[in-house]
């Protein structure tokens, strides 16, 4: 399964930030109670390799991945813990040279038309979008979709429920990230249903822009 592949199983990817091992297993369960299958566990905790760890192995449904992977040594570290892909916010040579090594498909951030030139030339033709709104959101994915029609994005950073049916009807756009799906405060409280109502909401998406 490469990078485009799994932009197009949801809409939507979580960004999904774990400061409590015992929440791992149960917030996955709860998304993919709600149709998300494609889990992002951002490297920012010091919990996040063990849950990807626990999520592999208890999550039958999950397609759990490595975010926030900024140094080569992620890589090994994502794919040791059982990881499935890898997102980093940004690319550099370092990077490329890693990936390829460890063989995790990789969803590398881009911002700029230089970066794209730049993740083109490595093979890189899926792509997230980072910041999405803050780099100028539609308006920047239909300025680029002329430039290089042969690349798919995946927006991230400032989309919300709300705008993410204006990104999902872009052609250029193959899914969009997000944490609107993982609120901190219900993942603190436990609130499993109500994780599972935002991700059945959420995977519904492309009906809403079809
Ligand atoms: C992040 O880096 O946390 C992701 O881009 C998610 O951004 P968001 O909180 O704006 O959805």
């Amino acid at each position: 399964m490469d990078a485009l592949d799994l932009m197009r199983i949801g809409p939507v990817i979580p960004v999904i930030v774990i400061d409590d091992l015992a929440h791992a297993v149960p917030l996955a369960r709860a998304l993919v109670a709600g149709g998300v299958r494609v889990l992002e566990v951002t490297l920012r905790t010091r919990v996040a390799l063990d849950a990807v760890r626990a999520i592999d192995r208890e999550v039958e449904d999950a397609i759990v991945g490595v975010g926030t992977i900024s140094r080569a040594e992620h890589f090994q570290q994502a794919v040791d813990a059982g990881a499935r892909f890898g997102v980093s916010p940004g690319l550099t040579n370092e990077l490329i040279d890693a990936a390829q090594a460890n063989k995790l498909p990789l969803l590398p951030g881009v911002m700029t038309p230089s970066d794209v030139i730049a993740a083109r030339a490595a093979g890189f033709f899926a792509l997230k979008l980072f910041p999405a709104q803050q780099a100028g959101g539609i308006g920047m994915l239909k300025a680029l979709s002329g430039p290089f029609p042969d690349v798919t994005f995946c927006p991230t950073g400032g989309v919300t429920a709300a705008s993410a049916p204006g990104y999902l009807a872009l052609p250029n756009v193959g899914c969009v990230g997000g944490s609107w799906l993982t609120p901190q405060t219900a993942v603190n409280a436990g609130e499993w249903g109500k994780i599972s109502a935002l991700a059945r909401e959420a995977s519904r998406l492309r009906e809403i822009v079809a």
